[in-house]
């Protein structure tokens, strides 16, 4: 496939559909590499279309076999075909049936974009726009049609069979091997939430009876022999969708709801009307093969396909532009589903972490865009942190701006006034306004800038007349295509502490600046009194990460102790020792640099200690402030001049200094761990398995000789996964005696359980050590290792790339080579993985020269291919731009 010339689309350009599709009705007989798909089209004429206006339909990749208009076939001179469209001129009326037959090869599909198989099911991905690699059809999200499906199948191969919707029939083909079933979807949906699933599945069933007291079948669909690792995800279905109903009164729609576990799944799961299709990885767990964390997010993607049949499905965008309505909405719903079913405090501190990892390094490099991105030329690599992430950020702050009874008018009224259309952000900020009377349009910013505010702090006590002055200012740095940006609207949810450590009554006067613990930050530059503080008080800010921005504020290291201790916000008491820690990091990363001697990491340690001894904390929180912000974090923090190594060295000393000094308080909690008491994935144990391992983490670090035994000892004795992979990753990252046989024995124990083997690619493709880059290259070769299969790839290459900062980016430049070596491989068979791949470059920029330079010749190499795919060659322009 050469190069194509990329075409850049934009949001201004955006018109109305010229025809809309009534109804679809498609019959699919399915066959590995000839299945036909006849579908039937009533096309409607929209009423500023003159009569017989061009029909132009998208279509990608597609063989077609025959075209008939009200009945009568079009010869071929009667219609135009290019690579990515169909084009006709249709009859005059205002309605006509087209009929296309076209022929698709799904085992001849690596893309995982339309109609493949994966281990022998057929199954669909059409978001963003694979449709239009199934048959002729207007491809974008304001064409909403309602679908009738007939799928077709030897009954031998593919028992079953899947559509959206409603089964409405079932039969056998007289004569044949063949049966067939027919699925009926009321509700008009957009192509991209069409799915089919065909294929020799098992299920385990369960059900549900919605408010309102409808009756619906859940089931969820996976390989034979894995319906035991299925019941979790069946929980978090039934848990997700009373939830819904509770917290935001949406129902489900449907008689049956359906799930479909695969195993070669581009991205996380898909939200496909009534039949959910899922990366098998957010689906299936046991103990004996799934972390903690596997758990959690299982629950979370479970929570959040379902919660999009509202958001997304029943309103869905006009356009892709919008594709953050959908996404940064549902992914807010579903941080407070998990925040509601574990944790909190623990939840939003994990999802802001998340958000530094990701989203902040993508909003200060070459790939930043707004959450509504203005142009794009290829949508899927607009699936990105910032449209996620920063899009629920988003919605959160217009929480808390509203209030939790002003945003949910607000919401009520968007379900009430949207329901079954494709619409914009605007319409949704105007259900907003409208619900609670505010005016919302300095807020809308926060969907047209790219870039992290930064926000400035200064502070004054003035003992003579007891009164404070905070001045706050903010700034987005610039960057490619945004020199300059306007101030936006912060909500910065504050206290001020007294001496006691209790927060002080506020006093100000002045309620367009501050509304109850809410500061509103609406300009370049503000300053607010605050009267009645007699003692200077220390400042907490920003509490629970009330927007997205980053603070800067001259924070002593007894002032972030004070706050670590008594705030009475336990993110902003995570908060302060994370700003403690970083502090500490910077200066030792400048003193490993110029090789000079370190400062004291007294006053952290102390800080630890506080938050190990204190008994008010659950362990979950407590091991969340013991890890130290990460290497990503701190390159992040320094911005500019990178250098990994120097971040590695001073990180690892800390963390063995830190160790060394807690020793007393670390050592037992790593070693008390219940090995024989059952094993349950609950929030509580998984907090007491998250600390313990944590301690564990510091131990090994530690210059305790007995270090090796303990870690050795957990890998053995663990009875459950996150233990398991705990032990075996410091065994291989420390390079410690024991850490072969141990990989031996996870091998034999797990090598029919891919997902299981993912967490083991990943363990040995992330450790810090020079001989990674071989190991790396014996992973691809590895039996186990299956090159068309996203989950590998990212376990084996994402995990280097973006996990291992040391040897991606290598002083000689052999991690950033075998990178962009795998790339302009994986991008010949799936250009979404590979372009995925192409981003962990983004911060290329900011490392020290020689890195830099080296990472650029890499890019370079990538970008003169001339076979590059769309997606990669929008990635790699802009990532050199
Ligand atoms: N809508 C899906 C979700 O967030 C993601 C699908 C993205 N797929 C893609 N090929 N870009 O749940
Ligand atoms: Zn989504």
């Amino acid at each position: 496939m050469p190069s194509e010339t990329p075409t850049t689309i934009k949001l201004e350009d955006y018109q109305p559909p010229a025809y809309r599709i009534e109804t679809a009705n498609l019959n699919v007989l399915l066959d590995p590499t000839a299945t036909l798909v006849i579908a039937e089209l009533k096309v409607v004429r929209q009423p500023d279309t003159k009569p017989g206006a061009p029909l132009i339909l998208d279509g990608d990749n597609l063989k077609l076999l025959s075209i008939a208009v009200d009945g009568a076939p079009l010869q071929s001179n009667a219609y135009d075909v290019t690579p990515s469209a169909l084009e006709l001129t249709p009859p005059t009326g205002d309605t006509f049936t087209l009929t296309i037959t076209t022929e698709l090869n799904p085992d001849a599909n690596t893309q995982l974009m339309g109609l493949y198989r994966s281990s022998g099911t057929y199954c669909t991905q059409c978001e963003a726009d694979g449709f239009r690699r199934i048959t002729y059809f207007p491809d974008r999200p304001d064409v909403l049609s309602v679908y009738t499906v007939r799928l077709e199948a030897p009954r031998d191969a593919c028992p079953v069979l899947l559509s959206n919707g409603n089964l409405i029939k079932t039969g056998l083909v007289p004569d044949t091997d063949r049966h067939f079933a027919i699925w009926h979807d009321p509700h008009p949906k957009p192509a991209y939430l069409f799915a089919l699933v065909a294929g020799d599945l098992a299920k385990i069933t369960d059900n549900f009876t919605t408010a309102s007291g409808n009756p619906v079948e859940l089931n969820i669909f996976v390989e034979h022999g894995k319906e035991a690792l299925c019941d979790w995800a069946m929980d978090s279905l039934k848990r997700s969708m009373r939830w819904d109903e509770e917290a935001f009164g949406r129902e489900y729609d449907l008689d049956v709801f359906n799930i479909v576990a695969v195993s070669d799944f581009n991205m996380g799961a898909m939200e496909n009307k009534g039949l959910n299709i899922f990366n098998d990885k957010y689906v299936l767990a046991d103990p004996e093969t799934a972390t903690d964390q596997d758990y959690a997010n299982i629950e979370a993607v479970i929570a959040h396909e379902y919660f999009h049949n509202w958001t997304g499905n029943r309103i869905t965008c006009r356009d892709w532009f919008q594709l953050c309505l959908k996404e940064g909405l549902t992914v807010f719903r579903d941080q407070e589903f998990s925040a509601d079913m574990r944790s909190r405090p623990v939840k939003r501190i994990a999802d802001v972490k998340l958000l530094k990892m990701h989203q902040f390094p993508e909003d200060a490099g070459p790939l930043a865009h707004p959450v509504r991105p203005r142009s794009y030329q290829e949508i899927n690599n607009f699936y990105t942190a910032t449209i996620y992430e920063k899009g629920a950020e988003v919605v959160r702050m217009l929480q808390t701006l509203l209030g939790e009874d002003g945003f949910r008018s607000g919401l009520d009224l968007y379900f009430d006034r949207h329901d079954g259309e494709a619409t914009t952000i605007e319409a949704f900020l105007k259900c907003f306004e409208d619900a609670t009377g505010s005016d919302l349009d300095q807020f809308a910013l926060w969907y047209e800038q790219a870039g992290t505010p930064l926000v400035s702090v200064n502070t004054a006590h003035n003992p003579k007349d007891n009164s404070f002055k905070l001045t706050l200012s903010q700034e987005i740095p610039p960057l490619p295509g945004q020199q300059s940006a306007k101030a936006a609207v912060i909500p910065l949810r504050f206290g001020l502490l007294g001496p006691d450590g209790q927060d002080l009554e506020i006093t100000t006067g002045d309620s367009t600046k501050v509304t109850g613990d809410v500061i509103l930050l609406k300009r370049p530059a503000q300053t607010i009194t605050f009267q009645n503080v007699p003692d200077a008080p220390k400042v907490s800010l920003l509490r629970g990460f009330s927007a997205p921005v980053r603070l800067t504020q001259d924070q002593s290291a007894d002032d972030l102790a004070f706050l670590a201790k008594h705030d009475s916000d336990p993110y902003n008491r995570w908060q302060a020792v994370q700003t403690l820690a970083t502090q500490t990091l910077l200066a030792r990363t400048e003193a490993v640099r110029r090789k000079v001697a370190f400062a004291s990491a007294a006053d952290l340690v102390a800080v630890l200690q506080t938050v190990l001894e204190d008994d008010r904390l659950d362990p979950a929180l407590k091991a969340q402030a013991l890890t130290l912000p990460s290497e990503t974090d701190t390159a992040q923090d320094i911005g500019n001049n990178v250098d990994p190594d120097a971040i590695h060295t001073a990180r690892t000393r800390l963390i063995a200094e830190i160790a060394d000094e807690l020793q007393p308080l670390l050592l037992p909690l790593a070693r008390d761990y219940a090995k024989d008491s059952a094993f349950s994935p609950d929030a509580a144990s998984a907090g007491k398995r998250a600390l313990s391992n944590r301690a564990l983490h510091y131990h090994a670090h530690s210059s305790n000789p007995g270090a090796v035994a303990l870690v050795n000892d957990r890998f053995e004795n663990a009875n459950n996964m996150t233990d398991r992979i705990m032990a075996l990753t410091l065994l291989v990252h420390h390079g410690f005696e024991g850490a072969m046989d141990a990989l031996q024995a996870f091998r034999s124990r797990h090598a029919t359980s891919a997902l299981a083997m993912d967490k083991w690619f990943a363990a040995r493709a992330t450790a810090p050590r020079d001989e990674t880059l071989q190991v790396v290259q014996d992973l691809i070769a590895d039996p186990l290792y299956e090159p068309s299969n996203p989950n590998r790839v990212r376990a084996v290459l994402h995990s280097f790339a973006t996990g291992n900062p040391t040897q991606f980016s290598r002083a000689d430049g052999k991690g950033f080579n075998l990178i962009a070596e795998s790339v302009l491989q994986i991008d010949k068979r799936n250009p979404q993985v590979a372009s995925r791949l192409l981003t962990s470059f983004r911060s290329w920029r900011a490392l020290e020269g020689r890195r830099s330079s080296l990472a650029e010749s890499a890019l370079l190499r990538v970008s003169s291919s001339e076979e590059l795919s769309r997606d990669c060659r929008d990635i790699v322009d802009r990532t050199l731009q």
